[in-house]
């Protein structure tokens, strides 16, 4: 079965083709700039760049995959959650296609579409596996015992990593999107130079970033040289990484699981990456990533994802996108 994957729940936009016979065929990412003079996602902006943009790289990815819109089965877009608007185009242009090509569209949630975009690569994990899904707005850690059934074992009570980064970023005043710019600053930094603080550690598996931001807040005044603000970043990210260690190997000791997927736009940050493996050979266990361009929002991971639900017989009956959506509510699929 081959499926056209649409991503539009954010400032990304991404389209795809999966095959699954000979996998990922084609792919194609549009990161939206007309957001950083806001410093953040203006939504209304952010739907009319998609609006701009779906149709052409469909038209593109077609030509660059050599196929025609006939040797479609499937279309597969994020219905949620996200920017309700933003969701509504990817949602609105994934019908009209399935109506006028006489194929089945399929609503996919988002994060679902972090959680497997690992299964694109050569190495992929097997279920059951541990998810630390890191993003813009989740930091969870997922008990994913198959396709579809996905036990939430904890969660940020207040700011998402992903958020965390972006605003700390802001007060240090570097341009959005922060997270990226913040971990470019951090690799100046000396990430001993300030004790920030890791809230919640000692016991559970929630976390709260929000005290950490605030701390960073504390530290900043007029006269911070580059390598203040670069020791800063550096320590920042030191406490969320840690935080996100402790976390996660805790969930592992209890889980008894020897497989850990790190996914979402987080999961890009390289000293998360290297502190992982280097946690997963002293702890026995794999650690397995979507390759950088698939951490963050992409088409491909909404294809994959959709293609597997296809295959077992699921479509749309209506036509709903949510900007909330439970990752607990999705039936799961036996592959
Ligand atoms: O998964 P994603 O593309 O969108 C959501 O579903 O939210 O994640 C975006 C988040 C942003 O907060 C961004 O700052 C963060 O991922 N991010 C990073 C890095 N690259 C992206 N955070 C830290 N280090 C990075 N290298
Ligand atoms: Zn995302």
């Amino acid at each position: 079965m081959r499926v056209l994957g649409i991503e539009t729940s954010c400032d990304e936009t991404g389209v795809a083709i999966y095959d699954s016979e000979c996998g990922l065929i084609a792919h194609q990412t549009f990161s939206q700039t007309t957001h950083v003079e806001y410093g953040g996602v203006v939504p209304e902006l952010a739907s009319r760049d998609h609006i701009r943009k779906v149709i052409p790289m469909i038209d593109s990815l077609l030509k660059q995959a050599k196929l025609q819109a006939n040797e479609l089965d499937g279309i597969a877009y994020t219905a949620g959650p996200g920017l309700i608007g933003a969701l509504m185009v990817g949602a609105v242009i994934a019908k009209s296609l399935s109506f006028a090509w006489n194929i089945p569209a399929l609503g996919v949630h988002h994060m679902e579409g972090h959680l497997l975009a690992p299964m694109l690569e050569t190495t992929a994990p097997s279920f059951p596996f541990l998810a630390l899904l890191v993003s813009g707005g989740h930091t969870q850690i997922i008990h994913v015992k198959q396709l579809g059934s996905y036990d939430i074992l904890g969660e940020s009570i207040d700011d998402a990593a992903g958020e965390a980064f972006d605003k700390t970023a802001k007060i240090l005043g570097l341009p959005y999107p922060g997270g990226p710019h913040l971990a470019q600053l951090a690799t100046q930094g000396d990430a001993n130079r300030f004790d920030l603080p890791k809230p919640m550690i000692d016991k559970g598996l929630n976390f709260s970033f929000s005290g950490l931001k605030t701390a960073v807040a504390r530290l900043v005044h007029a006269n911070l040289t580059q390598q203040d603000k670069a020791d800063i970043a550096a320590s920042f990210e030191a406490a969320v990484v840690d935080t996100l260690c402790i976390k996660t190997l805790r969930a592992l000791h209890e889980t008894s699981l020897t497989t850990l997927v790190i996914a979402g736009g987080v999961g890009a940050n390289q000293v998360l990456r290297q502190r992982m493996r280097e946690l997963g050979q002293k702890n026995n266990f794999q650690v397995f990533y979507p390759r950088l361009e698939f951490c963050t929002d992409n088409g491909a991971m909404i294809a994959y994802a959709g293609c597997q639900r296809l295959l077992n017989n699921q479509h749309d009956e209506g036509f709903e996108v949510r900007a909330r959506w439970p990752l607990s509510e999705l039936s799961i699929v036996r592959v």
